[in-house]
């Protein structure tokens, strides 16, 4: 029989065959797996896509969706009796207002082409380029042996693309380095930042780019183990990957490939998170260290790496470290930039690392409107005024104002939304995407969302009085990103539209 902890890795899997959280399910979880009933309700409760046997229309509530209406689309739905509900986010911001149906599949008023950089060969990651299943960088990489491969990506600055900006060379010379030999390599595609949607477009677009990738990082580190955890939303993203290691057959005879279903929580996307979701529990972040290349799935060195992050190594070996490095502008390399909001065109766009907004707006269609505001990372970069329009959008140069790059989701807010409302809406985000186990986020994301909508229903700003504090708390006294980022869409909206939270009696 195999042991209890791997039998628990089963655990959410079979509850989302068997459609869902209920009684049968947990009793089969027991009888099956050895899973404790109530450990089987605490744990499939903690994720949307099983927690319940009834599965619905999702209509996403993400802030492009939201300024393109999904508000009202979600009305609508319910008042012709159809059972929906408002989700955080479905990675489909450029098809806003995105929709899922029961049957996972994406549904969008949004009828444009979604739009991707033309065909580039001088572009690393190229996604409208043909994604050809030689793995010639693979073979190459082989013949360079793992020491000058990682040198290679250390000459290329590559930098995690997942948020957080690590040099990617340090983690795979730390796993390279554990004297424990049973390693794995897991890629995170769990794509869940509201405004980001580039992992989705790698995984449809090139998914043997990704594939070679990954065997080029396994190969380096000593994995054979190769896990992508990929969000339980993304279901053609997962058949296209599936189809893709059918196709490549014996070139990637070398490796066991895991395709992991998540199902339904923002939070599996903090790597702790994931690996703990990947053994079968809740997604709560663990504390670190010791880190995942020390210690990472079933206790193992583990390098975990994003999506976009892994998909620039083909070409870094192919082309070198150095040519990768002289596409950036600010910092080294090409950059998936995700535009949507108020733009013309939104898609996702490769340019190089630390071009402005302006310079990522004219290629994603121009302005829609007068712009007031933006958002260059996803919900917890907060929002930035139009006044930071040339600064260039990379890992320094945003966190020199208080903001972040973070996983490179931009969106364009013109001068028709009322900033305060789209505060509240991030802040929702981030409220119910907690995963509750520190009290400073649990606690904070309530409270800063509850004052916040004091103050749009009364106007009173005194109603924000406390906030600043605690946010301080927030940054100060939660374990992971979320909730040190949390309150940042309403501290950097204070700190830079003033008038916007200044009382009704003061105009
Ligand atoms: C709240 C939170 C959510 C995150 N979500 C993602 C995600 O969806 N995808 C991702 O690759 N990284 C995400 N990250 C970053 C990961 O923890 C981790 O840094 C990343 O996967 C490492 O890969 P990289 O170095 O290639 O960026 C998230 C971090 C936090 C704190
Ligand atoms: S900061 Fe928030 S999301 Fe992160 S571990 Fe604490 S409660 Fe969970």
């Amino acid at each position: 029989m195999e042991p209890k902890d791997v039998r628990r890795e089963k655990l959410l899997a079979l509850l989302a065959e068997q459609g869902g959280l209920t009684e049968a399910s947990a009793r089969q979880a027991q009888s099956q797996l050895g899973v404790p009933e109530a450990e089987a309700w605490g744990t499939g409760s903690f994720y949307s896509l099983i927690n319940g046997p009834a599965p619905v229309t999702r209509v996403c509530r993400g802030l492009s969706c939201r300024l393109a209406g999904s508000e009202r689309v979600l009305a609508e739905l319910r008042a012709n009796g159809t059972a929906a509900e408002g989700v955080s986010c479905l990675g489909q911001c450029d098809r806003a207002p995105a929709l899922l149906d029961t049957d996972l599949s994406v549904r969008s008023r949004e009828t444009r082409q979604r739009s991707v950089t033309p065909d580039d060969p001088e572009l690393p990651m190229n996604l409208a380029g043909a994604d050809r299943a030689d793995y010639a960088a693979l073979a190459r990489a082989r013949t360079l042996g793992s020491e000058d491969v990682i040198a290679r990506i250390e000459e290329s600055g590559l930098q995690g693309r997942g948020g957080a900006g690590f040099p990617a060379h340090f983690k795979w010379s730390s796993v390279r380095q554990q004297s424990e030999t049973q390693r794995y390599l897991v890629c995170n595609a769990d794509e869940g930042e509201p405004g980001t949607f580039k992992d989705r477009e790698v995984m449809l677009r090139r998914p043997h780019l990704l594939l070679e990738g990954l065997a080029i990082a396994a190969d380096c580190i000593g994995a054979t183990d190769i896990i992508v955890y990929i969000r339980g939303e993304f279901k053609a993203e997962r058949t296209s990957l599936a189809g893709a290691i059918a196709q490549a057959g014996d070139a990637l005879r070398d490796f066991s490939f895991h395709l992991h279903t998540g199902h339904g929580a923002y939070i599996c996307g903090e790597e702790t998170a994931l690996l703990e979701s990947l053994e079968g529990r809740r997604g709560m972040p663990r504390l670190k260290p010791p880190f995942p290349t020390e210690r990472g799935f079933r206790g193992k060195p583990t390098l975990i790496q994003n999506v976009e992050t892994i998909a620039c190594v083909p070409a870094i070996v192919a082309r070198g470290g150095d040519w990768f490095k002289h596409k950036g502008c600010s910092e080294p390399g090409t950059k998936l930039y995700c535009a949507s909001g108020h733009v013309g065109a939104p898609g996702v766009y490769e340019l190089p690392l630390g071009v402005t907004l302006d310079e990522l707006v004219e290629v994603a269609g121009g302005y829609e409107g007068t712009p007031m505001a933006f958002s260059p990372g996803g919900a917890s970069s907060g929002f930035l005024p139009m006044s930071e329009r040339t600064r260039a959008l990379d890992f320094r140069s945003l966190a020199e104002v208080g903001s972040m790059l973070g996983s490179g989701g931009v969106v364009v807010l013109n001068d028709s939304v009322n900033l305060a409302e789209a505060v509240a809406w991030q802040l929702e985000f981030f409220r119910d995407e907690s995963c509750g186990q520190c009290a400073p986020c649990r606690i904070g994301t309530q409270y800063v969302l509850q004052r916040t909508k004091g103050f749009l229903a009364s106007g009173d700003a005194d109603e924000l009085d406390t906030v600043e504090d605690v946010a301080w708390e927030m940054e100060e006294g939660s374990i992971c990103g979320l909730g040190m980022q949390a309150a940042k869409p309403l501290t950097s909206a204070m700190e830079h539209f003033p008038a916007a939270f200044r009382k009704a009696s003061e105009g």
